[in-house]
């Protein structure tokens, strides 16, 4: 039985929390989050205990921990967590700053201890099921990917200012979806970005719509297109071309009922957010790491998967700026 200190009583630490209580290779241990009543009212609900982040980390009962802070605490607390022993789930991304993130990847690697990166969609049911089936081979050679990923409404500025900007903070997932499913890093990033759905995100300096190329040594393409909003609900879909045929993953819906009449046919819209859509996915992920860390294999996802989506995000970020492709390999 895993025990696990949660780092983190937000929005995702909520979330990671009923998947650590309710999976039976786990048990959650304890709370910390800065805002102490955050951490009390969280470890309450699942009769853990309510303390600093340091001292689960110090505490030598607790065998790994799940960071779900702000980003901006990610690569200390992976430092530090590693150092102390822990086998550590990290929230993405991994940092705002390759070169801090970098720096991180080096220590804990030499510590030995596995660290995993919290890119919860490769669990989705429908992304892993359309992997599956490339890989198989089932459509042959996968040659064109795109990747729709729109937002039901953007955060508030405020957010935006902190976020590190949407390559970083929104496309890192879909970064990290193009290489999970093409198996591959790209050798260039070519971005376009704008802020149409909300000027007072441009003024934050951030973009809130953007497309990105990725280009691939053996000639493979694939485009990413993010908008901060989508007024239906939240849209994530995955397709790629092959030379045998196609393969889509669609949006999950509200329900499955379809509507015909004379006035046309109509369905319900996608679930509204990541937490309605990608419940499922979370608890895989968990689960996934939980195996992994009790029989000792390789993690499915690692913190070099983190550092690869965020150099392309850093790629992204300068080829908006300055309108001209960049290559990975000066990232
Ligand atoms: N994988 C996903 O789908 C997904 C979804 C949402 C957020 N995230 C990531 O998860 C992280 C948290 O996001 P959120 O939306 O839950 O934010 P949030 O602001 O709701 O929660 C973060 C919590 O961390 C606490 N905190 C900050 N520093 C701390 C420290 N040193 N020790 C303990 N607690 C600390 C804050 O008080 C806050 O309660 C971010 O890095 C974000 O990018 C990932």
């Amino acid at each position: 039985m895993l025990k696990v200190g949660l780092l983190g009583a937000g929005r995702i630490g909520q979330v990671h929390a009923v998947n650590i209580a309710g999976n039976p290779g786990s048990t959650l241990a304890a709370v910390s989050d800065v805002n102490a009543p955050a951490a009390e009212t969280l470890a309450a609900t699942y009769g853990a205990a309510a303390r600093s982040s340091e001292e689960i980390i110090a505490d030598p009962g607790i065998d790994a921990v799940l960071i779900a802070t702000s980003t901006d605490t990610h690569s200390d607390l992976i430092e530090a967590a590693t150092a102390a022993g822990k086998a550590v789930l990290c929230e993405k991304p991994v940092d705002l700053s390759l070169e801090r993130a970098r720096a991180c990847q080096k220590a804990a690697a030499a510590t030995g201890k596995p660290v995993m990166i919290g890119f919860n969609r490769r669990f989705d049911p429908n992304f892993a099921a359309l992997k599956g089936a490339l890989d198989a081979g089932e459509i042959g050679r996968g040659e064109l990917l795109s990747i729709a990923s729109f937002d039901p409404a953007p955060p508030p500025v405020a957010y935006i200012k902190v976020s590190g900007g949407l390559f970083r903070d929104m496309m890192i997932h879909d970064f990290d979806m193009a290489n999970f499913i093409m198996g591959a890093a790209p050798v260039s990033v070519s971005a376009i970005g704008s802020s149409i759905v909300d000027p007072a995100i441009g003024e934050a300096g951030d973009v809130d719509t953007a497309v990105v190329t990725l280009t691939y040594a053996d000639g493979r393409i694939a485009v990413i297109r993010n908008s901060r909003r989508a007024v239906y609900g939240y849209d994530q879909r995955v397709e790629i071309l092959g030379s045998e045929g196609l393969l889509q993953a669609e949006n999950m819906l509200e329900n499955t009922v379809v509507k015909s009449t004379t006035a046309g046919v109509s369905r319900a819209k996608p679930t509204y957010f990541f937490l309605e859509r990608y419940m499922p996915a979370y608890a895989a992920e968990w689960s996934a790491f939980v195996s992994a860390v009790a029989a000792g294999s390789a993690l499915p996802v690692t913190l070099d998967d983190g550092i690869a989506a965020l150099a392309m995000a850093e790629a992204a970020t300068r080829s908006a700026t300055s309108g001209t492709p960049i290559s990975l390999s000066d990232i």
